[in-house]
Formats: C-alpha cells, structure tokens, sequence
C-alpha cells in the first residue's frame, strides 16, 4: 500500500503534467515542452487556502461572485435563486493550479439547457494544487464545505432535491463526501470519470456511492490500466455506470503505442482526451438535444461488443448525461455503448443474428465479413463484423455494428465476405492456412437470412436472401438481403434454436 502511495505521485506527474498547463502564466497554452516540470512546490499554509463557491449569473466566465456561508446578502448580490434548481461543478486534481478549458464549455451548455438554474464553481484549487495523494486527502475536507454551504441554504426555501452535483476526476469523490456530510439527501449527482488511484476498491463511505443522492450516475472513459491502477475508476459506484466505448480506448484519442507516444510528448494528451471525454459527453448531452446518446445494459463490455445486449425490456435502457434518467432500484448497473469520434457523439446501434450453414467441411474458417445498411435516409459505410474467436458453423451469431450516419429504416443490406488478398490481415490468414491443414477445400458458407434489431427504435425486422436459389457465399463475393418481415418470427417449419452464448 505504501509502495503504490509512492509510486502514484510519479505516475500521476508523467500521466498528467502535460494534461494540465503547467505553467503559472495567466493565458492557456498547451506548451508539450514543459511537459516534464514539477508541480511548484507551494509553502502550505493552511490557514490561507479556501473553498470558494462562484455563481456564474453571466456568460463571462470571470464574472466572479461568491457565496459565503452565513452571507445573507451575498445571495442576492449573486442573483442566486434559492428555490431554483442549482448546479454544482466541482473539478478535480490539477497541476496548473487554474481552470481547464473544459469548464467554461460546462458552465455554458447547463447554463443554455437550463436557463433558470444556478450554477455554481467550487473552487477548491488550492487543495487540489497539490501533490496527488495530498489532494485526494483534502477531498473529504472539500467535501464537508460544500455539505456546510447547502446546510445553510436549507435553513432558506432551499431543497437539496433541487440540487445537482457534477464532479469530476478527483471532483466526483468530493460530491461523494458532500452527500455523506449534507444533512438530508442530495437530488442527484453525476461522476465525470471518477478517479481511480487510491479510491479503486475503497469503502462506500470513502469514496462516491450510490448513498450520496437520491440519484447518483457516473460516466466512466478512461478505466484502461496502466501499472496496475487506472486514473478513471474501473468499478461502478453509481445507481447507473455507463461506460462508453468499453470505459476505455476513447475514438478521436488514439494511442497505438505509449512508449512511441512517450517519445513525442503525446501520452498526456491522450490522458487528457480520455479522461476529459466524459466531461464533453456531458456537455454533448446537454446542447444536443435532438442526438440523445443511449446505453444499455450489459453484464460486461465483452457481451455488449458481441451485440448480446441491445435491450430497453426492463429500464435496461437508458440516456446517457444529463439526460439518464433516475433509477433508483438499480445500483452499480453497467451500461454500454458506442459513440462518435466528436460532438455529437451518437451513434445507431444494430444488433445482428445471422445463422450461418455450412455443408462442406472446410476446417477453421476466419471468413471476414462486413454489411451495407442501404435505408430510407442514406446507405451506410462498410460495416466490419467483429468475430470474437471462430464464428459458428450451422449456428447463430449475434453481431454488434453502429453507424454514424442515421440510415432511416433499414430496406436492404449487403453482406461481403472480403476477398483474402485485401488486407494484410487476410493475407497472413491465407498463408497460415496453406501451411497448417493440408485439405483447404473451396470455401463457401450459405445464409438465407440476417434478423436485425435495432437499439435505438428497438424495431426488429428480417432480412431475407434476395434470390433464395442463391445463398451462398464464398471469399470476395456478396450477398443481398431483402426486407421480408417486420419482427422476428420464423415460420414453424424452418424453425432455428438460436442459441446465445
Ligand atoms: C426562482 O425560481 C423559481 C423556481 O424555478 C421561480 O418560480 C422563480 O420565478 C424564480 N425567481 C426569480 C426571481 O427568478
Ligand atoms: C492525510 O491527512 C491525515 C490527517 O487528516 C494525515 O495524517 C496524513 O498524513 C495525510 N496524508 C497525506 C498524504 O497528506
Ligand atoms: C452443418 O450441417 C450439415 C447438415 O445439416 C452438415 O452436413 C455439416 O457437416 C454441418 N457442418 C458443420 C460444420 O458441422
Ligand atoms: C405454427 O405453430 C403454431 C403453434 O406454435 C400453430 O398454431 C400454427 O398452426 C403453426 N403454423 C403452421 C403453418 O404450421
């Protein structure tokens, strides 16, 4: 334990410095050279450092106006609305001692969605300007403020109900402590990526849980490993945990190899993208109103990439952001889903069951194949369909693809099956199987249909051959699928048991 509260502080400098600016000029820039600097070692005096709670009344970001405990007249002095709902952001660990960029894009987008709100800062940079394991001590600390500040406002015509944490990073923990201390129960509070390091399987009590509100949601982009601890929290503390992408390699934050990233100055970045993701996925929930992201439900994110879990039976179902809603008869529910590279980040998620016969016996077959979504709106990109391990012969297999694009109802699809020479990856597949099996007979697969659901709609159609004389298919070749039936069903006689592994 010792060892790792060692080893934090180092990995955080290298992971992080170059995520916030290092430097104590007043103006943001991202210079990567001074990307391996120390935190400045500021004297502590204890006395001096303060909580600070901004109202932002204005679109000006520096337009400062803070609350103070017992400060009657700061309430009105600020426009704070004490039966209004109100909002509170609280960052987390910082190197630069100053407000990232991501905030002010936060401040705005609630203040858009929300016009009659209050939205509040706790500035706690003194205390997070620190180094990484004292920060994560001054969280409770922090914590117990804001719980004081609300326990004052209550003595008004205000509501905790009304009240909406946002904490993210080390910020998300803060909230955690806020629920705990506040007398009464907190509304909600949403976790931006909750920080891993030193809170990864720690007590309920000392870290964010579904105890701390009445609805405690958290978005989880950056839970990757990297010397056995994560900077995002991997495990779930919310009532709902949605995990984008997995929770962990972020699309638009690419990072092929670390050590070559290392080189360039580029790792923070990518932290910085990763982490930070789950702040604008909020934001992109907020402003994109007409493009709600969804989540659903999955046991794990392996089940969810196979395309097993595509359901909204049961609250399995949910928006992700400011748009989830609450459910509180679940708790620590993981929820999975795709997204885009940038705002707006959804995407239309299809689930695929095909059953694919095969009458000759070719050995392994690794066919690679992709479909076309050919709908009322536009036609889809090739979409890869990803096998986990050998695809099954005279079996069904579920599928997961997205698309970026909204295709409008699905009228036709075409399925490839990628000609051996196209890739290298096929091409090495060829090669290994003219050395391994001696008989590698023609290889030819047959499907008469494709089922497809939809996660967004939840409609279920099926696809069938559009010459029905003509199923096979073989390396290079194509396929076209028809609609043929709204819903599933399958007439009796040709019945399938589709088995779901
Ligand atoms: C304060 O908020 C309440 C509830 O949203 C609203 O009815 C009231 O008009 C607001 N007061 C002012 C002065 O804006
Ligand atoms: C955390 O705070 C406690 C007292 O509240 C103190 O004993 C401990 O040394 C602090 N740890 C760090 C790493 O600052
Ligand atoms: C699939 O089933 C057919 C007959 O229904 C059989 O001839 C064939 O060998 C089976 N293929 C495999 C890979 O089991
Ligand atoms: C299909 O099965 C149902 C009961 O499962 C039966 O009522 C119906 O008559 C069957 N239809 C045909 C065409 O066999």
């Amino acid at each position: 334990m010792s060892k790792l509260a060692l080893l934090l502080p180092c990995l955080w400098v290298v992971a992080c410095v170059s995520a916030e600016d290092p430097s104590p000029v007043p103006e943001r820039n991202d210079d990567s050279t001074s990307w391996l600097q120390q935190p400045d070692e500021k004297p502590t005096q204890v006395q001096r450092l303060q909580v600070k709670f901004s109202v932002h009344t204005s679109a000006d970001p520096d337009a400062g106006c803070y609350l103070a405990i017992g400060e009657e007249q700061h309430l009105e002095d600020c426009k704070f609305n004490v039966s209004a709902k109100s909002f509170f952001i609280i960052h987390g660990w910082t190197m630069s001692g100053m407000f990232e960029t991501w905030l002010g894009s936060l401040v705005q987008a609630l203040r858009e969605r929300e016009k009659g709100a209050n939205v509040v800062v706790v500035d706690w940079l003194d205390f997070a300007h620190q180094l990484y394991t004292s920060a994560v001590n001054n969280t409770r600390l922090v914590g117990k403020e804001l719980a004081k500040l609300l326990d004052w406002l209550q003595e008004k015509d205000f509501s905790l109900q009304n009240v909406h944490l946002i904490g993210y990073s080390l910020g998300a923990h803060v909230a955690g402590y806020t629920g705990n201390y506040a007398r009464g129960t907190i509304g909600r509070i949403t976790g931006l990526d909750p920080a891993g390091p030193m809170f990864e399987g720690a007590d309920p009590n000392k870290r964010l849980s579904p105890d701390d509100a009445d609805f405690v949601d958290v978005l989880h982009t950056y839970t990757r490993e990297a010397l056995g601890v994560s900077i995002g929290i991997q495990m779930p503390v919310g009532h709902v945990d949605v995990y984008p992408n997995g929770g962990d390699v972020q699309p638009g934050c690419t990072f092929t190899d670390v050590l070559g990233s290392l080189a360039y100055g580029k790792f923070g970045d990518v932290v910085r993208c990763e982490h930070e993701r789950s702040v604008y996925l909020f934001v992109d929930s907020l402003v994109n109103q007409d493009k709600q992201s969804f989540a659903f439900q999955c046991t794990d994110s392996n089940r969810f990439k196979k395309g097993i879990c595509l359901s909204c039976r049961k609250n399995r179902c949910n928006g992700i952001g400011y748009n989830a809603k609450k459910m509180r008869n679940k708790r620590n529910s993981k929820m999975y889903l795709k997204t885009r590279a940038d705002m707006p980040f959804k995407v239309y998620h299809y689930q695929m069951k095909i059953h694919v016969f095969s009458y000759k016996n070719m050995g392994e077959t690794e066919p690679t194949f992709s479909v076309t979504l050919h709908g009322t709106n536009s036609d889809s990109q090739p979409l890869p369909l990803e096998i986990f391990g050998q695809i099954g012969l005279n079996f069904t297999n579920t599928f997961l693809v997205y698309t970026e694009e909204d295709v409008g109802d699905v009228l036709k699809i075409k399925l490839t099956w990628e000609g051996s020479t196209q890739s290298w990856y096929s091409l090495w597949k060829e090669l290994r199987s003219y050395w391994s099996p001696p008989e590698n007979p023609s290889k030819e697969l047959h499907i008469r249909r494709i089922r497809v659901k939809s996660g967004e709609t939840q409609k279920k159609l099926t696809f069938c051959a559009e010459d029905l004389q003509m199923t096979t298919i073989t390396p290079g070749k194509e396929l076209w699928f028809v609609k043929c039936r709204d819903g599933w069903q399958v007439k009796n006689q040709t019945r399938q048991v589709s088995i779901v592994s």
